[in-house]
């Protein structure tokens, strides 16, 4: 008989992952404690944005093969495999990451458990986690019952989720029995068949593997971002200098890409929490230079509004145009959005702030209601006397100064991601200011001397 699966949260995580496993031909229940979420989510409604995936969820849910519920009755009682996919945010006023969803979902489900069950951690956690959970699953569980748990760490990118999801760059797997492990190979079968390297090892290992990719990923654009500040400093273009080191493969060129740097859901929250339980272990200096990291990371927003600034003499009374306040592209993310948070600093200093993106208003609008939220590209840029665009959506990387002349009221133009070229915009009298691209004089040449 086919393997039952379950998907414990339906976030980002869960709600891909739930409808994924429906689309390798599992049948899913997914559960989360909001039945509002529930309801939508059943209906076969997305309540975000994540290109593919609205269509993956209409299609599973209008056969029945993918269900969710609030009940963990229900799903105990069903499911085979469990996969535990909540988050595990930032606690406020600390940089650790708030367990209690986890610990949460993982007893009520071990409780709730009618039969021999797999659980199989996601959500990204501090080591040691699983290790603990075991033995609560342990003590609540009922004695005749085989539940083990693994953890699998989960490596998607929001905005190419379903690719992630579907074929992903490789499976880690920590923990389990010889049995344990080839039910999860049943459940990956479709990506084991293309030769996407298995990785299995212990709990501790396979929970670090998730964070240290993470910290490697916020590392590296901190890397690049930190020798923005000095071409700022020097002059220089932060563009040639990042493809001229990423020629070299044991560097790479992604994850290059200076700007206002990086934010959402994960990599922010990730280093402060490796960081608080490396600390909790006693290894207080070893991940130390993750906060200069973090630091370098926010400087580059305290830089924007300081070239707005510089651009307008001041702030206050000022228009400002911010095109983009999603934390990347194609998501409509603002969990720890550079771009939203700039957007708020501009405000309070002041600033009149018109916002347009194209599809995180709606979130930034709960966060930020002061903020002056656009209809249109077109309605944003009106009267505007600085454009700062902070999101690298296509349709602003794709904007000419012949779009914005005849609606904004002065031509200046902060470029926050690094996506436009600066020839275009001083060419047509524009005042343009970018993070880490600044032109110096050519240098004489011998020639030119004599
Ligand atoms: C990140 C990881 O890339 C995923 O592998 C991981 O599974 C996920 O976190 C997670 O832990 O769940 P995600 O948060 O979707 O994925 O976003 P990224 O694509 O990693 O981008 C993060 C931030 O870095 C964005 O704000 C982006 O604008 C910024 N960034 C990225 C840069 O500033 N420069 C770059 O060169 C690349």
């Amino acid at each position: 008989m086919s393997l039952r699966i379950t998907v414990i949260g339906t976030g980002y995580l869960g709600a891909t992952h739930a409808a994924c496993m429906a689309e390798l031909g599992f049948e899913v229940l997914g559960l989360d404690t909001d039945p509002k979420k529930v309801e939508q989510l059943s209906a076969g409604v997305l309540p975000f944005h994540e290109p593919g995936l609205p269509d993956l969820l209409r299609k599973h849910t209008s056969t029945g093969r993918l269900r969710f519920t609030s009940s963990y009755e229900e799903a105990g009682a069903w499911g085979d495999v469990h996969f535990i996919a909540v988050g595990t945010p930032q606690k406020a006023g600390d940089h650790a990451a708030d367990m209690t969803y986890v610990d949460n979902a993982t007893v009520s489900l071990a409780k709730s458990i009618t039969k021999d069950a797999l659980i199989v951690g996601k959500s990204t956690v501090p080591v040691g986690t699983a290790r603990r959970l075991q033995e609560l699953v342990n003590s609540v569980k009922t004695d005749s019952l085989n539940v083990e748990l693994m953890w699998n760490p989960e490596f998607l990118r929001e905005g190419y989720a379903v690719r992630d999801t579907l074929t992903p760059d490789r499976l880690v797997v920590g923990g389990g029995s010889a049995d344990a492990v080839a039910t999860l190979r049943q459940v990956y079968a479709s990506a084991l068949s293309t030769d996407t390297p298995f990785i299995t090892t212990d709990l501790e290992t396979a929970e670090l593997v998730k964070v240290a990719a993470n910290a490697f990923l916020a590392t590296k654009i901190s890397f690049i971002n930190a020798f923005a500040e000095v071409t700022e400093h020097v002059g220089g273009d932060i563009r040639v200098l990042a493809d001229a080191i990423g020629l070299d493969q044991r560097i790479g060129r992604r994850f290059l890409n200076a700007g206002v740097g990086f934010g959402g859901g994960c990599l922010p929250k990730d280093i402060r929490a490796l960081q608080a339980r490396v600390s909790e272990l006693g290894l207080d200096r070893t991940m130390r230079f993750l906060s200069e990291v973090d630091e370098i990371n926010l400087r580059r927003r305290e830089r924007v509004v300081h070239l707005a600034t510089e651009l307008l003499g001041e702030l206050d009374g000022r228009t400002i145009t911010v095109l983009g306040v999603a934390f990347k592209p194609n998501s409509d993310d603002v969990r720890d959005s550079p771009a939203l948070d700039v957007a708020a600093q501009l405000y309070s200093a002041g600033a009149e702030v018109s916002i347009y993106d194209p599809e995180a208003m709606n979130n930034a609008r709960s966060r930020f209601p002061r903020l002056k939220y656009a209809e249109s590209l077109e309605a944003a840029l009106q009267g505007s006397h600085l454009t700062i665009l902070l999101t690298e959506w296509q349709e602003f990387s794709a904007l000419e100064p012949q779009d914005l002349e005849p609606l904004v009221e002065s031509k200046a133009i902060i470029d926050g991601r690094n996506v436009l070229n600066p020839d275009t915009w001083t060419d047509r009298g524009w005042r343009f200011e970018s993070l880490g691209r600044r032109s110096v004089p050519a240098l004489a040449t011998s020639n030119s001397l004599s």
